[in-house]
């Protein structure tokens, strides 16, 4: 554990029932026959390649995977958080970074050699520690989320969270190159914590061309990354830590006492990503936070929890779709 963490009682339960309930959604959803998608972020806009650019950073930079200049082999798949649906509805939008190569002491057993980040299109979760993501998620699929934000007792309404998730739903958005990605979640950081951010660099639209389409947001993506490559510049935020909660993945990290400090680069080539090939790999490839050297270490309950689940989905949905889980690298189809 790190000192920094504050590990509440009730978490492991939670985190066990949490892993139950989704398995049990998924046996229902994808009865015997039918592949098996995640249970969250199940549709995929596309896996691009990509090259993550790590340069020579000032010292107090230089850790794990950061700690020397280098040109790592990527692949990032762009997400809706939602089940599939019409890529117009308002939705929180991920991206899955898998970065290859990564030579060190990591976390699991299994990917002994990559380096995964997971971000999301707003910089707060609406439910930021186990308990409040456990009971956010059993209102929703009570048909009823707003049982979570409003109980008997005013003083405990979560009105902060609402807006959160308001806001997140409410954007609308025109293309996934184009979006501004958050961990929400901290990570170890020497003695200290970060969170990531992923700002977009390349000459991206900013405007919704036409979101009829169902699926615009790959559409989209595949007509800009047919004419020209896209960029993003990656970032952390170093979290002040009398002020900054390593537990509430609700609390904002302000810039003014955590500016975000540029770490690498990553490259997103012109090319084709929609081909069968791909499209397969992008539902066969695990991205976990936990998938990462020691040096990067997830932290806080939120953290915590995703060790427990992202590991039982992922293993769940490969058995029954009959793909192996530890040889989902397919280092040779990147060349
Ligand atoms: C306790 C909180 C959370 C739970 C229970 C949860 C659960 C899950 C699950 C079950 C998956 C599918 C895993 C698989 O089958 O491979 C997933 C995928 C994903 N999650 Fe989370 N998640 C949580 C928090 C977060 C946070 C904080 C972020 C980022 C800020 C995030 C971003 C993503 C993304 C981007 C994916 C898709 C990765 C891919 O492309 O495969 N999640 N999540």
């Amino acid at each position: 554990m790190n000192p920094l963490e504050t590990i509440s009682p009730d978490e492991e339960k939670l985190s066990n029932d949490l892993l139950r309930i989704l398995t049990l959604m998924l046996r229902k959803e994808y009865p015997k026959g039918k592949t098996v998608l995640r249970d969250a972020h199940p549709k995929s806009h596309g896996l691009v390649k990509a090259e993550f650019v790590v340069p020579e950073l000032p010292t107090d930079l230089k850790v794990g995977l950061f700690s020397k200049p280098g040109t790592y082999k990527a692949y990032i798949r762009f997400s809706n958080g939602a089940k599939p649906q019409a890529d117009k509805i308002g939705d929180i939008r991920g991206v899955g970074i898998k970065i290859f190569g990564v030579e060190g002491e990591h976390c699991l057993e299994g990917e002994k050699t990559t380096q995964d980040f997971l971000l999301i299109n707003n910089p707060v979760l609406p439910a930021g520690n186990p308990k409040d993501y456990f009971n956010l998620f059993t209102s929703s699929m009570s048909g009823n989320p707003l049982k979570y934000f409003f109980s008997w007792n005013p003083f405990e309404w979560k009105l902060g969270d609402l807006l959160i998730l308001h806001d997140i739903r409410s954007q609308k958005v025109p293309s996934p190159l184009s979006l501004k990605y958050y961990s929400t979640t901290p990570y170890a950081w020497k003695e200290g914590a970060v969170k990531y951010a992923l700002f977009p660099t390349g000459e991206y639209t900013k405007q919704i061309q036409d979101d009829s389409s169902e699926n615009y947001l790959r559409e989209q993506m595949k007509k800009e990354l047919s004419e020209k490559s896209s960029s993003f510049d990656f970032y952390i935020q170093k979290g002040d830590l009398k002020v900054h909660s390593i537990e509430n993945a609700s609390a904002h990290w302000d810039e003014g006492r955590a500016p975000f400090q540029k770490l690498a680069t990553i490259l997103i080539p012109k090319q084709n990503f929609d081909t069968p090939d791909q499209n397969t790999l992008a539902e066969n490839l695990s991205f976990d936070p936990w998938h990462s050297l020691v040096d990067h270490t997830p932290i806080g309950g939120i953290n915590r929890m995703r060790k427990v689940v992202y590991y039982g989905i992922t293993k769940y949905r490969h058995e029954k779709n009959g793909v192996g889980i530890e040889d989902p690298i397919p280092w040779e189809s990147i060349e």
